[in-house]
Order: C-alpha cells, then sequence, then structure tokens
C-alpha cells in the first residue's frame, strides 16, 4: 500500500510517499481502508518533532481518519467488516490501510460523509471538552474565539452556539471573520497577521472590549497564542475563564496581576490526555456531539481537499495560515 513517511525530523517538504507493507489486524484490532485524513495542526508539529509525542521514524503523520472496515482480528466484538468508522490514532494516518484496536473506533453515522467524519473528532472534541468540561460555558455568556476560522476555532463557534453563548469570533482576515460569522458568531472582529508591539496590543485590546461589548468576554477560546494573549486577557469579564488551546503565533506569557483584578482563571486543555484519563466522558462527549450532528446544529466545514500524493502540500496549505475550516486528505478514488 501507498503511505505518507517522515524519514527526517523537518517541514511538509521532506515528506515522502512509499510502498509500504499491507497491515494484518492482530487479535483485537481491525484494518481500515482509509477513504479520508483530517489534517490539524499537530501534523506540522509532529513531523519537526516539536509535538507532545515523538513516534519512532519512519512514521506517517494523520491524527484521524475515516474508512471502511476491511478486516477483522480474533476476538473483535461489536464492529464488522464493511461498517464506516471513524479512527484517532493520533498519527499513522496518511496510508491506504490502518490497523487500529476496534474498541477505540466510532462508527459514521450514515448522514455523515467520510470528508466530514475525519473532520469532526479531533477539533469539536478539543472544543467540546474546553468549553463544557474545562470552562463551563453557560447560555448567555460572552464567548471570544481567537483563530476562529481555523479547525478547532471553528468547532468552538459552532459549540458555543450550540451552548446558548454569544460568540465573538477574531481572526486574521476579512475572509475568515465572514467565515466564522457564516458558521453563527453573533459579531467579528479582524485582528492583525504579523507581531505586535505594547500599542497595538492595547488598541486591540480595546477592539476585543468594544466587539465583547458590556463588561468583556466571560471566557477566551485562545487557540492562537503569541501577541494575541495580553489583550484577550485584558478584555475578560469578572469571573473570566481563558482557555489555553495551542500556540501557533508562539507561547505568550500572560501578566498574572491581570487574573487577579479580574479574578479570571487561566485554564490548560489537553485533549488528548483528557481521553486517556476519562474515556467514559470521553464517550459521553462523543455521543452529545453526534446528537449535535444529528439536529443540525454542528457541520464540519471541508473547504479544500487533496490526494494521498499531495498530503504534504495539505500540511504546509495549513501550517501558512490558509486553511478555512478543515483541510482534508483523501485517499482512493
Ligand atoms: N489543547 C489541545 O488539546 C489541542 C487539540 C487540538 C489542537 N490543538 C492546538 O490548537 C491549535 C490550532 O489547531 P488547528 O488544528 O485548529 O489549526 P488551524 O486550523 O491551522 O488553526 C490555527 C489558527 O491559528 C491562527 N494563527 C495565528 N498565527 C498563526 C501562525 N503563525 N501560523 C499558523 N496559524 C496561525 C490562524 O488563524 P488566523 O490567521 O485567523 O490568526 C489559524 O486559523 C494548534 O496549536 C494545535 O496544536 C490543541
Amino acid at each position: 500500500m501507498r503511505a505518507v513517511l517522515s524519514k527526517a525530523p523537518g517541514g511538509p517538504e521532506t515528506l515522502v510517499v512509499e510502498d509500504v507493507l499491507d497491515p494484518t489486524p492482530k487479535a483485537g484490532e481491525v484494518v481500515i481502508e482509509v477513504k479520508a485524513v483530517g489534517i490539524n495542526y499537530p501534523d506540522t508539529l509532529i513531523i519537526e518533532d516539536r509535538y507532545q509525542f515523538r513516534p519512532e521514524r519512519p512514521f506517517s503523520p494523520g491524527a484521524e481518519v475515516a474508512g471502511v472496515v476491511e478486516a477483522v482480528g480474533e476476538g473483535v466484538k461489536g464492529v464488522r467488516k464493511g461498517d464506516r468508522v471513524i479512527a484517532v490514532p493520533g498519527w499513522g494516518g496518511l496510508v491506504e490501510r490502518l490497523a487500529v484496536k476496534a474498541e477505540t473506533v466510532i462508527p459514521i453515522p450514515e448522514a455523515m460523509s467520510f470528508e466530514e467524519a475525519a473532520a469532526l473528532i479531533m477539533t469539536y472534541g478539543t472544543s467540546y471538552y474546553a468549553l463544557k468540561d474545562r470552562a463551563q460555558l453557560k447560555a448567555g455568556e460572552t464567548l471570544l474565539v481567537l483563530g476562529a476560522a481555523g479547525g478547532v476555532g471553528a468547532a468552538a463557534v459552532e459549540l458555543g452556539k450550540a451552548m446558548g453563548a454569544r460568540v465573538v469570533a477574531a481572526a486574521s482576515t476579512n475572509d475568515k471573520v465572514q467565515f466564522a460569522l457564516d458558521l453563527g458568531a453573533d459579531n467579528g472582529l479582524i485582528y492583525p497577521t504579523g507581531p505586535m508591539d505594547k500599542a497595538a496590543q492595547k488598541e486591540l485590546s480595546g477592539e476585543f472590549k468594544l466587539a465583547t461589548g458590556r463588561d468583556g468576554a466571560d471566557v477566551v477560546y485562545d487557540a492562537v497564542g503569541g501577541d494575541y494573549a495580553d489583550p484577550a486577557l485584558r478584555a475578560m469579564d469578572w469571573n473570566g475563564r481563558y482557555l489555553v488551546v495551542g500556540f501557533p503565533a508562539g507561547i505568550p506569557s500572560l501578566p498574572l496581576n491581570l487574573t487577579l483584578l479580574k479574578s479570571v482563571s487561566v485554564i490548560g486543555v489537553f485533549w488528548g490526555a483528557a481521553v486517556a484519563r476519562d474515556p467514559q466522558g470521553h464517550a459521553a462527549n462523543m455521543a452529545e456531539l453526534m446528537q449535535m450532528y444529528a439536529d443540525g446544529k454542528i457541520k464540519p466545514r471541508v473547504s479544500q481537499t487533496f490526494p494521498l500524493e499531495k498530503a504534504g502540500a495539505a500540511i504546509k496549505a495549513l501550517g501558512d495560515r490558509q486553511a478555512l475550516g478543515k483541510i482534508v486528505v483523501v485517499v482512493g478514488d
């Protein structure tokens, strides 16, 4: 089978596509014929050895896949050949066939395409865990989402609305803000693309306050970091919750006096570790997300697809800040 491989640390240009042996299912495993692979920011990090996990090389990036069960190992119950399923291996997904533990696969609802299914779990899983379990977002509260047109950001916009919040979307271009407004955000603003000096940060904080209205944001969803973090923290309301989700713009430092002044909680979000520590909580969240999809409250927006041979270009497009919603690699015909 064909596989996209990282053989040395580096950017997407270092990835190669090669023939490797087909996997066979061990006891308790199924082999999935992969149809679609969701691309996520961690794919840009893992191939450069900058992620929390460092798989042994050669390895394939690709954290989440959707496909059809092609073969079933000994002792597998509840999953059958021909089932449409999602798997979230963390890496290893940019291949034509993938062996995973049968107990970890998630059935794909009939109405959901493979592309949507491959773009669902990491982003909505992360954002739902962040907003529901970590921030305990309530109906009527104001949620400010940074990077609101990216993968986890767009999911946070939709979930914020589904949870009854007033959502303010912030992003770096007019198209991105418009994209987030189309997802249901109540208000939006464009922030600068580049690094900001103190004066520019102060100005941005004023814009965040204007856009959030009243006394500022109850919850900030920060999947961007860098120079955007300080202005967002300054635009928070009393008892605010600041969600630390990711750092594509760099790892910021926050002045702790600001948290004291407004009784703000800074809350870390590590979805992958939370899933491993609380599989039941994760399963409950997945069931709730599937229900929201069935009710039309959430829908992954796949704006670009690439074939397996161009997976490096897909990862590059994401890393270059180009993605609107999700980028997906389509495998096979
Ligand atoms: N904590 C967790 O459990 C968890 C789980 C999944 C992902 N994450 C993290 O969440 C972050 C977003 O992931 P994603 O898959 O949603 O990525 P994505 O689709 O690429 O979105 C990232 C957004 O960050 C913004 N950005 C600002 N500066 C950037 C820069 N220099 N380069 C690239 N993007 C920049 C971009 O929006 P603008 O252009 O509008 O600024 C972009 O839309 C990543 O840091 C990822 O590692 C964390």
